[in-house]
């Protein structure tokens, strides 16, 4: 399986347009020891041929320019196969209306995150040009689906979604009440060559079905977005802790790094990293603390192969 990283950052990106915090600062002024960073987004290919993006992006149109194997092979032609949508942020989701260009294209999401997206959007409309524009497959919690080709052919991947604590999109905040489809992770599987990947780029905690998810997968994506549950309030930047947004932070004698250690799975990659993160300064003594336990932080660019 090809894992192309497109996107690393949270919502908002690294820098972010209207933060002047110590990283965002220090990134656009050379300051700090860190990267530029676009929002989260992922590639994964069985072939090479058909791919699929976990999550698109509002930077999606770059990310695709700046990744050959996804770039048109015919004057009018996409190896975009299909998009997955792991819950109904903007970040997540908001690239989908800039692949509106009449092509036709396949989603995948459960029916909360459908509905999210479709109903009373008139925006949506511009996905539904013409019958068949856009197709969605519904994905159910525990049940395995297979990812299909432009041709409707198996393209060798196979999906389920396993449901994560999460939160209703903030712009659906108070229209639509919690629900356990709100937001997946995803397990993709190659059956072929038995490999697995584990996409949970936004865990608010830890769950019952969470470890033995990722037990399941030889790399492992995890919600990298906050270190600390204050790092929002103690930058005074907001009142909303990690848990108020539904990410577990990192560090702590409760945080998910040390979850994380203990997987077996053989890569443990970072992704949805928030701006404020220490973890983005390649020399702070949080990063030291990932390196110790062998966990990744995902970059732009970044390939991995399962
Ligand atoms: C999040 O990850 O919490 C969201 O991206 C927040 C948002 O939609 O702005
Ligand atoms: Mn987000
Ligand atoms: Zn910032």
């Amino acid at each position: 399986m090809l894992i192309r990283v497109l996107g690393s950052a949270a919502g908002g990106g690294f820098p972010q347009w209207n933060c002047g915090c110590p990283n965002c600062r220090g990134v656009r002024d050379g300051s700090v020891v860190a990267t530029p960073r676009s929002q989260a987004s992922v590639a994964v290919s069985a072939d090479g041929d058909a791919w699929f993006l976990l999550g698109a992006s509002p930077e999606i149109r770059a990310q695709i320019e700046a990744c050959p194997a996804l770039h048109p092979r015919e004057p009018r032609h996409s190896p975009i196969a299909g998009v997955l949508l792991a819950n109904g942020d903007l970040d997540h989701c908001l690239g989908l209306f800039s692949l509106r260009e009449s092509h036709p294209i396949r989603v995948y999401a459960t029916p909360r995150v459908r509905e999210g997206l479709t109903q009373g959007n008139t925006l949506y409309r511009t996905l539904e040009r013409f019958p068949g524009q856009t197709r969605w497959t519904v994905l159910v919690a525990g049940r395995e689906v297979v990812l299909t080709t432009a041709d409707g052919e198996p393209s060798g991947l196979v999906v389920e979604a396993i449901p994560a604590p999460g939160k209703v999109p903030l712009h659906l905040d108070g229209l639509q009440d919690p629900s356990p489809g709100d937001n997946v992770g995803f397990l993709i599987r190659e059956p072929a060559r038995d490999r697995t990947l584990a996409y949970f780029p936004s865990v608010g905690g830890p769950s019952e079905a969470l470890i033995p998810a990722l037990e399941r997968a030889d790399i492992v994506f995890f919600d990298g977005t906050f270190w600390s549950s204050d790092e929002l309030v103690a930058l005074g930047l907001g009142a909303r802790r990690a848990e108020d947004m539904a990410h577990w932070p990192l560090g702590g004698p409760e945080g998910s790094l040390k979850m994380l250690a203990g997987l077996s799975a053989r890569r443990r990659v970072l992704i949805h990293i928030n701006n404020t993160n220490p973890i983005l300064r390649d020399d702070s003594e949080e990063r030291r603390a990932l390196a110790a336990a062998e966990v990744e932080v995902a970059w732009d660019g970044m390939e991995l192969d399962a």
